[in-house]
Parts: C-alpha cells; structure tokens; sequence
C-alpha cells in the first residue's frame, strides 16, 4: 500500500495551516485502524509556545472521532527544501496512539515521500515497549 490518499490529505491540510510567524505551512494525516482518515495542520499563535503542529491536530481530530488506534501517518511541509518529520514532542504525541511498526511518511515541498515507523523515531516508548 502506497497510502497515496493519506499523502494527499496531509499535503490539503497543508493549505489550511495557520502559519503567519514561521510561514512554515504544515499539514498532517492519521490512518484509523478501521481505515478512515483524519487531516490536521499546524496552527500558529502571536504568543508562540501555544503553536500546535500538525501532527497533534490530526491526532486530535482523529480521538474527537472517536478513533484511537492509527496505522500510518503521512506529514508534509510545502515550504521545505527536505522532508520534515515530526518533532519530538509530536513524536510523543504519536506514540500514544501507534505501534511502533507503523509506517511514517514524511516529505518536503517536492512530494518526495521518505518512510520511517514509529518505532524509529521514538525507541523504547514506555507504553508500547516496556508493559510486556
Ligand atoms: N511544525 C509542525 O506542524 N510539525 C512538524 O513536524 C514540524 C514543525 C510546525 C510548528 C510551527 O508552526 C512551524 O512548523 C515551524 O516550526
């Protein structure tokens, strides 16, 4: 699976993000276990530490729903030379609702797409690693 509609809906969040301070236009897309996809992007404010990143909007749409389990994450930046993959605290973010084998897409403005998982971006993930 490709998971081009997953792409796409990260790069439409894109164009929705809010973005007036860091003109760094983010958007974010969550797979549901049960195959539904839910799209967020960053949305900036004047008193900066309340920014929120894609990723956490997306997430947050997506347990809004009533969807708590994802299965891919798909992140794009249309003002960036390179990919951006989530930062750490979106990392944390994720990990509370994804197993560490699921598949992160991340890509700048050239829609080239680079693919990690959960797992490599956040190793020993205390609720997913250590209850065993
Ligand atoms: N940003 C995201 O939304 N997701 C990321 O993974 C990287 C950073 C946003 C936060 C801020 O609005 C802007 O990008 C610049 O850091």
């Amino acid at each position: 699976m490709d998971h081009d509609e997953l792409k796409n809906a990260a790069e439409q969040a894109a164009d929705f993000s809010y973005a007036p301070y860091s003109q760094f236009h983010v958007g974010a897309a969550v797979l549901s276990a049960d195959g539904k996809i839910f799209s967020g992007c960053n949305v900036e404010n004047r008193s900066y530490g309340l920014t929120i990143c894609a990723e956490q909007s997306a997430v947050t749409a997506a347990v809004s729903a009533g969807k708590k389990t994802f299965s891919a994450i798909a992140v794009f930046c249309r003002d960036s030379e390179l990919p951006v993959p989530p930062c750490g605290a979106c990392r944390q973010v994720l990990s509370e609702f994804c197993s560490s084998d699921v598949p992160v897409f991340f890509a700048g403005k050239e829609k080239i797409y680079e693919k990690t998982t959960i797992g490599e971006l956040y190793p020993l993930d205390s609720l997913h690693n250590l209850k065993k």
